[in-house]
Order: C-alpha cells, then sequence, then structure tokens
C-alpha cells in the first residue's frame, strides 16, 4: 500500500499504461486484458493488473494535471518498482494542421508549471520523454501501420482562460496540442531515472470547436490503446 494506491506490494506490473479517466482504465481492463483483477480503488481511481498476450500489464488512472500525475506516477515508480508508465490521454489541437483521432507519440512537454522545479529541481520548462519506450512506440506504430506523429506538446494547469490566443510557451517550443499531464510525468520520471511516454489522441480542434462526441470516444482510442499495450510488452 502507498498513501493513494491500496494495492499490495507485488500485485502492480512493471508497466502501467496510465489514462486520466478511472472509466477508461476500467474499459482497457475489460475489453483488452486477461484476468484483469480491480487491485485498488482508493479515491475511485482503479488500478487493475491482468495480462495481454501473456505479459503482464497494470492499467489505472492519473486523474487530471500534474498534482494528479505527480502523486500517482511517483507512488507507482517509488512504491510498487515501476519501471515505466505510459501516459495514454486526448489533447487539443491549437492547429487545423492537426486532425481529430490524429495520434502524437510525445517527445518533450514544455510548461509554464513550477513543478518540476519545486519538486526537483529540474529548471528546464520543457522536458523529454524518458528511456527508451518512446522509440519502442514509434517502432511499434511502424509495424502496425498506424501514424503517431512524433511532437512536442504544451502541458498546461489551464483549461479554462481568459485569453484564446495561443499560449506563447506553445509557440515558442513548437507546440501544436495540449495537455495537463506529460510534463509531470517525465518530471517525475527524469528525477527517478524511470522511463515514461505519452500517447495522446487528437480529441479536439480548439480552433474550430471540432471534437469526437462522447459516444465516439471509446472506438477512436481503441489504436491508442493497442499501441500502447503492443508497445508496453516488447
Ligand atoms: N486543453 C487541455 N487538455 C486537453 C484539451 C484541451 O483543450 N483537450 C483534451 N485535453
Amino acid at each position: 500500500m502507498s498513501v493513494h494506491i491500496s494495492a499490495k506490494k507485488g500485485e502492480i506490473a512493471k508497466v502501467v499504461l496510465q489514462p486520466g479517466d478511472p472509466l477508461r482504465a476500467k474499459y482497457i481492463a475489460e475489453n483488452f486484458l486477461e484476468n484483469a483483477r480491480l487491485v485498488s480503488q482508493t479515491r475511485g481511481i482503479f488500478y487493475y493488473t491482468g495480462t495481454y498476450k501473456g505479459r503482464e500489464i497494470s492499467v489505472g488512472a492519473s486523474g487530471m494535471g500534474f498534482p494528479s500525475i505527480g502523486i500517482y506516477s511517483f507512488e507507482l515508480y517509488t512504491e510498487y518498482d515501476v519501471d515505466t508508465i505510459i501516459r495514454i490521454g486526448t489533447c487539443g489541437a491549437y492547429t487545423t494542421d492537426l486532425k481529430v483521432f490524429d495520434i502524437l507519440n510525445v517527445e518533450n512537454a514544455a510548461s509554464e508549471s513550477t513543478y518540476a522545479k519545486f519538486a526537483w529541481e529540474i529548471e528546464e520548462e520543457i522536458i523529454s520523454h524518458q528511456g527508451n519506450i518512446f522509440n519502442t512506440i514509434n517502432e511499434t506504430a511502424k509495424e502496425m501501420s498506424l501514424t503517431a506523429k512524433a511532437t512536442n506538446i504544451h502541458s498546461s494547469d489551464i483549461f479554462y482562460r481568459k485569453d484564446p490566443a495561443v499560449p506563447a510557451i506553445a509557440t515558442k517550443y513548437n507546440c501544436p496540442a495540449v495537455e495537463m499531464e506529460a510534463f509531470g510525468l517525465f518530471a517525475n520520471a527524469k528525477h527517478l531515472g524511470k522511463n515514461a511516454a505519452t500517447i495522446l489522441t487528437v480529441s479536439d480542434i480548439i480552433p474550430t470547436h471540432e471534437n469526437i462526441s462522447a459516444d465516439q470516444r471509446e472506438k477512436a482510442l481503441k489504436p491508442m490503446i493497442e499501441l500502447a499495450l503492443e508497445s508496453a510488452i516488447k
């Protein structure tokens, strides 16, 4: 048990898929894993462990934002000896060059957040994916004939804001889309010497308000989930 996860030691696999939403974790466990067991449900943040093609995998939620993913990823790495976390989430595109359903493999996450600085004295405002799992995802995507575009992403603390303009940091670091967790995950993994990647599906195009509807989401996220699972067992 850790402060926020009630699984016993040994009940979480070395590789964890981490969607933001606990119900997405449940959906993945029930539809993609074999013999999935619910190993933690503290605060309604579900963690399941099962097998995929015979290999043990866990899937559990990060919640939203740096405080939440900061807590869960830290406890997974330090209390459960997790080696690799693959965040699987959605993002909003700042540009119509991206389309809904596009899949992105995050190379670097840029943020105005002070999370990395105050947690780990990491001063940089842009942090790379950690370890080799990013490359594994790229190679696996090719094998699956999926396009997973390597890109920088803006990791923001803010969902609702006054000024609709693209934030300066996104322009500075060439980030075509925004989400709210990758920077926190990469900061923890960098500090701890662990592996971390983030795969995102574009769920909305901010300038046009086009989005993937709620009933399209399950189907829309399937290629990303399969890419994460196939990469996780490599
Ligand atoms: N902003 C931040 N995070 C997101 C968005 C967004 O527009 N869409 C999906 N995740």
